[in-house]
Order: structure tokens, then sequence, then C-alpha cells
């Protein structure tokens, strides 16, 4: 067979695009007399590859921006330039201050409602919480010490930059993110974007007309002023979500009168099944600071009540009736005889149709005396305080509004690639009008960009910090398979985004959240699209993303004439090149498998000729 009639039966029936001349097939091959210098007649390929001139393990520069300094961005600078080589990463935070959240949370009562010795990075344990549900303040401070350790600010982080806006040059193969920094703009040329900005970092003021005729104290609970001081104060608090169970004890306690306006039936008390993890934690405390040994058996324990929550999701499954039970339970104990309230709060969905919370003392203060639990629907502000639909007027000394955030999971700013505007198209109203991603990471035609908490990124159980963590490492991996395969862009394909929603759609009416309530899951849309949960356990995201499945991204290459495998380079490695210059002579290691352990067949096979730094 010639080998015009070879590669035609091989490649016959693939049409390559019109611009790719990398493969051209021959005429006819005329037999040569074999030359030493140059054996034309064993080329198949014209033109040549011309080889690029450097070792196969020299990783390319990659300019990476990370957008957000709160526990997602923070994160990404401690793993990100140990996990890959080369990076040059920039970490914009509009803000004065790291800490996302945590740095603008600031209202009285704030704290995580997950034991804080599970709400910490995996890797830098603190066994000194004061208490089982942390302060912001104390999680801040904890955060600011990780920043400091490991040197964020001067390296990484440069604060009070905003992004406000990111476009991908096709033919610069780059991001352009502009930023607004100290009253300057800039453009940014970065190879990758990185979107860490959160899905509670942008509050929402409740829209009822009259809202600007108010005169008395108005904010966002998330939007705090320090300098007010409600004691003694009619204080009017809306919404009964996370934020909202939070702030009415505190205010309770110092306030003149509270009117909580709750429009919506609400889950109150310990997480699902009813545990009691604050109790939990202040039984076993004192010993598991005793020895590393005794916390770390403190830590699994504690954290095998969150990763085993995944059964009481589902529909009709026998954890959710439990969790039904036993909560209700829990509320009427804890509000006593007011069984007025109680048929007030009680909700026909089940629990975890939205998200739980302990809401410690919240049910308490409702039965207070200076605390008037408003269901009747908002009509509008008025000059003095609030009107309700059925005709009464409450005046207050100030309006908190606890009503959340854009909860969209869109981008925080205009995302532009290939025609696509990412945050217009995964907003309401936009084309397809929910976060379309991929595993909940990244989205097809918008090349080198991924999330650490964007759309369905994070189980329904586990912990937080090990998600932003397996996120950012799935993330390295992307990014140093493209410093050091020669890959100038990657994006998931629009197949496999359809088929991660295909799955989303099949497996979400199975669980509870698919009820009739509004919640962050759902884009506060009863019965509407779950996008703010991963589709399945804590395990199962980390199994799905434990390695990326490279065939569901198309790429585009650095070589000039386009061939994947032009980072193959002069066929040299690094340490060959040491060695062949005598290098090795002074202890260079190019058997890095040869161990003590090895040699004695002490090794875990698993992970043996697995490490990617020291092939
Ligand atoms: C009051 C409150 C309490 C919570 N408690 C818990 C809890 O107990 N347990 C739990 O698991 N989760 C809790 N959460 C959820 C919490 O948001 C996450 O746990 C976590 O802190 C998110 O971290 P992040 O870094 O992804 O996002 P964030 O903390 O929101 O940080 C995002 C950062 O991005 C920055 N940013 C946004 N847009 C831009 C831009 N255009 N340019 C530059 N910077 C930008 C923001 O300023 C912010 O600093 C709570 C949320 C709130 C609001
Ligand atoms: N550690 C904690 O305890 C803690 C504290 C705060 C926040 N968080 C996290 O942050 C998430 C968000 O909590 P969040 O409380 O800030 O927001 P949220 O859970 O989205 O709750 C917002 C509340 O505001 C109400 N609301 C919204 N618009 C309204 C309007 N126009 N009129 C009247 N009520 C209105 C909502 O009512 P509907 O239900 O009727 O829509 C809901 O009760 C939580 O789920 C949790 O993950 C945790």
């Amino acid at each position: 067979m010639s080998s015009k009639s070879r590669l035609q039966a091989i490649t016959g029936h693939i049409a390559p695009p019109e611009d790719t001349p990398t493969v051209v097939v021959e005429e006819e091959v005329p037999p040569k007399e074999p030359s030493p210098e140059f054996p034309q007649n064993l080329r198949t390929i014209f033109p040549p590859l011309e080889l690029e001139e450097h070792p196969v393990d020299e990783a390319r520069n990659l300019r990476v921006a990370v957008v957000g300094a709160g526990i997602s961005g923070i994160v990404a600078g401690i793993f990100l330039p140990a996990k890959v080589p080369n990076i040059d990463l920039v970490i914009y935070e509009r803000n004065d201050d790291i800490g996302g959240t945590w740095h603008t949370n600031i209202y009285p009562g704030v704290r995580c409602d997950v034991p804080a010795h599970a709400y910490q990075a995996t890797f830098e344990a603190s066994d000194q919480w004061s208490t089982a549900y942390a302060e912001g303040s104390e999680i801040k401070a904890y955060w600011k010490r990780l920043v400091a350790k490991y040197d964020l600010v001067n390296k990484f982080i440069r604060l009070n930059s905003r992004v406000d806006k990111a476009e991908w040059s096709e033919e610069r193969g780059k991001w352009l993110v502009t930023v607004t920094s100290n009253g300057k703009i800039f453009e940014d040329a970065v190879d990758f974007l990185v979107t860490a900005t959160g899905h509670f970092a942008d509050p929402r003021l409740p829209d009822y007309p009259g809202r600007d005729e108010y005169e008395g104290h108005l904010r966002h609970s998330s939007n705090w002023d320090p300098n007010f001081d409600p004691t003694g104060k009619r204080i009017a608090v809306i919404g009964n979500g996370a934020s909202g169970l939070q702030v009415v004890p505190q205010l309770q306690k110092v306030a003149a009168r509270v009117d909580h306006y709750a429009r919506n039936k609400t889950w109150v008390a310990a997480p699902i099944g009813g545990e009691n993890l604050a109790r939990f934690v202040a039984d076993h405390i004192d010993k598991a600071r005793t020895s590393p040994e005794e916390y770390l058996k403190f830590r699994k324990e504690l954290e095998v009540q969150l990763f085993s929550r995944f059964g009481g999701i589902f529909k009709d499954g026998e954890k959710s009736k439990d969790a039904k039970i036993a909560i209700t339970k829990l509320m009427k104990d804890r509000l006593g005889d007011r069984t007025d309230l109680l048929d007030s709060i009680l909700p026909d969905f089940t629990p975890n149709c939205r998200r739980l919370t302990p809401g410690p003392g919240y049910l308490e203060a409702l039965t207070a005396d200076n605390v008037d639990y408003v269901t009747a629907p908002i009509e509008r502000f008025t000059r003095t305080g609030i009107q309700t639909v059925d005709g009464k007027h409450r005046e207050v000394d100030a309006i908190i509004c606890s009503t959340g955030h854009d909860v969209s999971f869109s981008t925080a700013f205009p995302v532009h690639a290939n025609g696509t505007e990412l945050q217009a198209a995964w907003r309401p109203g936009g084309d397809p009008g929910f976060p379309d991603s991929y595993l909940g990471l990244a989205a097809p035609q918008v090349p080198n960009f991924m999330t650490v908490l964007g759309p369905n990124a994070t189980g329904p159980a586990g912990t937080l910090c090990h998600a932003v963590e397996s996120q950012v490492t799935y993330i390295a991996k992307v990014l140093r398979k493209i410093s050091s395969q020669g890959i100038r862009s990657l994006a998931p394909t629009v197949a496999a985004t359809r088929d991660f929603r295909a799955y989303c759609e099949s497996f979400f009416p199975r669980t509870v959240m698919s009820q009739y309530c509004s919640s962050w899951y759902n884009g506060g849309i009863k019965g509407g699209r779950i996008h703010g949960l991963w589709p399945g356990s804590a395990a199962h995201v980390t199994f799905v993303r434990r390695e990326p499945r490279w065939e569901d991204f198309e790429y585009t290459y650095v070589n000039s004439q386009g061939n994947r495998f032009g980072w193959l380079g002069n066929g040299w490695t690094t340490r060959d090149v040491k060695a062949n210059d005598g290098v090795a002579d002074g202890g260079l290691d190019l058997t890095p498998w040869l161990q003590k352990g090895a040699l004695n067949g002490d090794v875990d096979i698993r992970q043996y000729h697995e490490g990617w730094w020291n092939v």
C-alpha cells in the first residue's frame, strides 16, 4: 500500500477543517536514496513540525486572575501557587480587606451556623474556637491569620480593586480584565480567569413602593451600620432567612419593639435529624484539645455528622420524615404555649426544601412581649414606617432588611466571550436564563474560565471549606494542563454541558428541594430550577471532580503550527539538561521514585509513580 493510500485509509473519513494545513497527504513519495542528513522518504507531514527549543517539562508562564478574596479566593491564593508551576497570580478584591462574607456581615448576631471546627481550612486547624458557632469577627480573624501566614496580601491580593468586566480576545488568547483600583481604571491581560465572587455578596433591598420616602434608618443586614445603636428603638426586621433569624434575637434584647415581617413560613431548629452539634462540641472539645490525636478524632466524629446528612433530602425518604417529626417537636418545645406562633411558622414543605439553620434564640425571641410577628404582606414603606395590605401601619425608627442577596448564581460582572455575555445569559430573562454550567465549574464557549462556589457547586451536606479546597484543586489541575501541555485555551463542550444539565433535571425532582418553597437553591423562585447545590452528596461531588474529564473540553494550542505536541519540545527534560551539563554530580535526583520505602516494598502502590511534581 502506498503511503498515500495508507494515510487516506486512516484519515479518509475525517474532513479536516480548511484552515488546518498541518496534515498534507503527499501526492506521491518518490523513492530516494536514504540520506542520514534529511530522510525525506520518511517524512509524511508537510510542512514539517519545527521543534520548539525547550525541555518538555518547562511549564509556560500563566497569568491567572482570581476575582474575590473571601474564603474561596484565599484558598486559591494558597493552593494555586503551590500546585501550578510558573503561575503569575493576582487576586482582585473590591473591598478594603479580605474575608468576603465575614468582612461585610457585621450585624449583631452574625455567626456561622455549622460548628466553626468544621468551618475552617482542612489543612490549617484551630482548636481554639471560643464557641461552637463562632461569631463573624472570630471567623474573619482566623482567615486574616492564614492570609498573613501565606503572605497573600503582599504577594497576590490587590485590595480596593473591583473587576468591572472581562472580555476574551480570541486573537490574543487572553482575557482583558477591566479593573477599577483606588479610583484608577486599568486593563489586565490574563491567560485564565477564576471568579470567586460568592453568592451572598450582593445584598438586595426589597423594592416596595415608598422605599425612598422612608426617613428613618434603612439598611440591609449585610450592610450594617456600625454606628447605629438599636437600644430603645422601634425596629422592623424584614425576612426570616438565616440572617433574619440571627438578627431578631439580638435586637429583641435591646430594642423597644421589633416588628418581624415574615412573608413565608420556615423551619427553625437544629439541622437535619435534629442533632445538636453545639452540644456535641461542648461535650467533646476539652478532651479534643488534649492532643492532636484527640482533636483529629473529635473532628472526624463531628464531620461524619455533616457528611452523612445527604439522605435527608429525598422526598418521602425516612430521614426526611424523621427530620420533620424531630424539628416540629423542637419548634413546639421552644415556642412553649405560643401555639398561635407555631401555626404561623410551621411550613407545608419538608425541611431541607430550603437551608436549615439552628437559629439559636430565635423562637424564644418571638415569644417575647416586645416582638410582633407580622405575616401580612407589606404594601409599602411610608415616611415613618411600614404599611401592610391589611391596612395596618407600624411606625418604626429603623428598618433592617434581611431580604437576601442576588442568588442568580450568575457572574458578578459582565463576561464576554465568543458572542456570549455570561452574566446576562445566566440571569433570568437571558438565554438560557439560568446558570447552565459544566459541572458547576465552567461554561461552554467561554474559554479559560472557571468559578469557585458557582452554580451547582457544593453538595447539600459536607463542609464548605472542603468543597472550596477540592474545587480549587480541580482548577489547579486544569491550569497545570494548560501551562504544561502547550494549551492556549480550553472550554467545556456544549454537548458535555447539556448532558450535565440533563442529569440535574432528572436528579433534583427526587429531592425535597424541588418542592414549593423559595430559597437560594432555586434563585428564590418557588418550585424553580435548582442551581444552588450539586446534584448529589458531598462525597459524590468530590468523586466526580477528582480528575477532570479532558474529553469534555475543546482545545486550541500555543504551538505556532497548531500541533498539539509542540510542547514535547526538543526531546529533553530539565533534569536531562542538568545531568548533561554535569549538575547530576551535585546531587540532581534523576530517579525520584527510588526512595527508602520503595526499596523495601513499603509504598502505597496506588500513589506510586503518580505524582505530577516528581515524575
Ligand atoms: C451572614 C452569612 C453567614 C453565613 N454562614 C455560613 C455558615 O455558617 N456556613 C456556611 O457553610 N456558609 C455560610 N455562609 C455562606 C458564605 O457566603 C460561604 O460560606 C463563604 O464565606 C463564601 O466564600 P466565598 O469566598 O466563596 O464568597 P464571599 O465570602 O462572598 O467572597 C466573595 C468576595 O468577592 C468579592 N467580589 C465580588 N465581586 C467582585 C468584583 N467585581 N471585583 C472584585 N471583588 C469582587 C467580594 O467583595 C467578596 O470579598 C454565610 C453567608 C452569609 C451571608
Ligand atoms: N450562619 C448563619 O446562620 C447564616 C446567616 C446568614 C446567612 N447565612 C447563609 O446565607 C444564606 C442567605 O441567608 P439570608 O438570610 O441572608 O437570605 P435568604 O435565606 O435568601 O432569606 C431572605 C429572606 O428575605 C425574605 N425576603 C426577600 N425579599 C423580600 C421582600 N421583598 N419582602 C419580604 N421578605 C422578603 C425572604 O422571604 P421568602 O422566603 O418569602 O422569599 C427570606 O425570608 C443562608 O441560607 C445561609 O446559607 C447563614
